[in-house]
């Protein structure tokens, strides 16, 4: 094998990331792996609209089937967003035995348990880092890193969209309206900003990185859901003169094995850790009882830090591949036979 074949799905905001990502780090990656990553096809419905990354002609196609059907392609990576469509195609490429990369934390979150045991049974494996708080490992810290742990909390913001638009109406005195266009314009907010106002979208991440934390299946219907479209700057405002500052904070917790799960926003001191996270920030706080408290922190949206987490998800791949160990890494922090719905 001469070099590991890539797929892509979706030419957008995420796409440029990892197009961008492994044009500029390609050595490194090359270094890193012994091999290289190679984009061999890039497929969208519309190949004219200006993009921030280009793409050399001969690798664009409208055409799924140009991906799925090419043998040199080993791994696909979808960033079309969306559930039906994204859905077919992710089962297509396992069933056509290729690897998966996803960004797509709305299908995961709603069918997440049926596409891993999908990949389980052809022997593939889905990476899913970019699905929560984009450029930050949150996935692997939990998943790797701290393996040996009972997690009992994490929280944390998990959405940059939301907490950009608290932020400048704090910071910036903006409008809801107005802060909500520049996050837009920054390539924050999902293609519906609705999900991403209504707390929809942190659900979503908070549904995922529970089910890793806790071993359980993905419950996303289980989670109690606030968003902050109903936020007016004169709430920010009182808040602010109490000493306070305005989150929409995600919030798990395993209590002796009852699960909760809550998004909704929160006023918190304004000396609190989380009060510090600006802009299209997120963090996340665990509680590991061996390793007590840990907090992540980074860009939790945009071109290329979710890009740097798609990439990272390739390279993860790529090593299952050169080693063939096309299982290594479970789906989730658990074994598939030993799923338990835990009360929530
Ligand atoms: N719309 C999402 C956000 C993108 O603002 O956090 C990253 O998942």
């Amino acid at each position: 094998m001469r070099a590991i074949g890539i797929g892509l799905i979706g030419w957008g905001t995420v796409g440029c990331g990892v197009i961008q990502t492994l044009r500029d780090n390609a050595e490194a990656i090359e270094n890193r792996l012994g091999i290289p990553l190679k984009l061999l096809k890039v497929a969208d419905l519309d190949l004219d609209r200006p993009r921030p990354v280009d793409v050399p002609r001969e690798l664009l196609t409208t055409r799924v089937e140009d991906i799925m059907n090419d043998p040199d392609i080993h791994i696909v990576v979808e960033l079309m967003g969306g559930l039906g469509a994204a859905k077919t195609f992710i089962k297509q490429a396992l069933e056509n035995k290729k690897y998966v990369v996803t960004a797509n934390k709305a299908l995961l979150a709603h069918d997440g348990n049926e596409l891993f045991e999908v990949a389980r049974r052809n022997g593939r494996s889905i990476g899913f880092e970019a699905s929560v708080g984009g450029g930050i490992p949150i996935i692997k810290s939990l998943r790797e890193g701290l393996a040996g742990n009972r997690i009992d909390t994490l929280f944390g913001i998990l959405n940059g969209t939301a907490n950009y638009i608290l932020t400048r109406m704090t910071e910036g005195g903006l409008s809801f309206g107005d802060a909500l266009r520049e996050a837009q314009a920054k390539g924050y907010a999902e293609a519906d900003p609705a999900l991403d106002i209504e707390g929809t979208d942190t659900a979503h991440k908070l549904a995922i990185a529970s089910a890793i934390s806790f071993g359980t299946p993905i419950q996303f219907d289980s989670v109690y859901t606030e968003g902050i479209s109903g936020i007016a700057p004169l709430d920010v405002q009182f808040g602010e003169e109490f000493g306070y500052c305005l989150k929409l904070l995600a919030i798990a917790r395993n209590t002796d094995g009852r699960i909760e799960m809550r998004v909704h926003p929160t006023f918190i001191p304004r000396d609190h850790i989380l009060a510090g996270v600006s802009g299209a920030y997120n963090a996340v706080h665990i509680h590991g009882n061996s390793v007590g408290n840990i907090m992540l922190y980074g860009m939790g949206a945009g071109m290329l830090p979710t890009g740097s987490a798609v990439v990272a998800d390739l390279m993860d791949i790529a090593r299952d591949i050169l080693a063939n160990t096309p299982e290594r890494i479970a789906p989730l922090a658990f074994l598939p036979e030993r799923l338990s719905l835990i009360p929530i």
